[in-house]
């Protein structure tokens, strides 16, 4: 069996992490949630005063930081639970990336040609040995076109709020469902009409709509296409 690049992208909160999480488990291959990666220098635009309080962003101040060095976003393996968490200039920051203040800004942040230029060069450098499953929104669109193996994952909009909803209740940071739910859809628009990198289904890859389907369900299916992928 070969060593293959496996992108999974697809609409925000529909559990893609998990299934790629889970698939590269059972593979022994590589995990990147590069989602993680612009909700970190999310953070950091957040912790250095970068966004006023209308949400508008000093896009100036924050490229220069990311072209001085000064925003060095990675992974470090939780000995614990043997997953790669982000980290921002080496602080583990899993804990302070999931919630509203995060996640409402991170289209902005994911939408800046220079932000987006630096992650993916580090992407395609993660990924250049094969072995990986990366989950994103542009993966098999622009950071590996030629993927052996691409899904493109939805579900609908309702049944995604409400998996966040329960996510972040379960952590201890509740939020108002509506608000979840306006969230995911404003989202869903920004991610698929940026001019950069837009969310789009790639030509050859696989549509998986969970809206349905119980975990098992869909674990099974996904590790079937990868074999097969692997065999090929
Ligand atoms: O998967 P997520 O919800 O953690 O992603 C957070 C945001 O980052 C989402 O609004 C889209 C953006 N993103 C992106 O533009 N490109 C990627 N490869 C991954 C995420």
């Amino acid at each position: 069996m070969k060593n293959i690049t496996i992108a999974i992208d697809g609409h925000s909160s529909c559990g893609k992490s998990t299934m790629a999480k889970q698939l590269a488990r059972e593979l022994g291959y590589i995990y990147v949630d590069t989602g993680a990666m612009y909700r970190t220098v999310t953070l950091y635009a957040l912790r250095q005063g970068f966004f006023d309080e209308a949400s508008s962003l000093n896009e100036a101040a924050l490229r220069a930081d990311i072209e001085g060095g000064k925003v060095q976003v990675g992974f470090v393996l939780n000995p614990t639970t043997r997953l790669p968490e982000p980290s921002l200039n080496g602080e583990v920051v899993e804990a302070y990336i999931r919630g509203i203040d995060v996640s409402s800004r991170v289209s902005i942040i994911a939408a800046l040609p220079f932000v987006r230029a630096a992650l993916t060069l580090q992407q395609q450098k993660m990924g250049e040995e094969g072995g990986i499953v990366m989950d994103g929104r542009d993966i098999g669109t622009v950071v590996f076109p030629h993927a052996e193996l691409k899904v493109f994952v939805t579900a609908r909009a309702e049944v995604r709020a409400q998996r966040r909803y329960d996510e972040l209740l379960a952590k201890g940071q509740p939020a108002a469902y509506d608000d979840i739910l306006k969230n995911v859809r404003e989202r869903d628009y920004l991610d698929s009409h940026r001019a950069v990198a837009p969310l789009k289904q790639a030509d050859d890859a696989l549509l998986l709509d969970n809206s349905d389907l119980t975990r098992e369900e869909q674990s099974q299916w996904l590790l079937q296409k990868a074999r097969e992928a692997m065999a090929e």
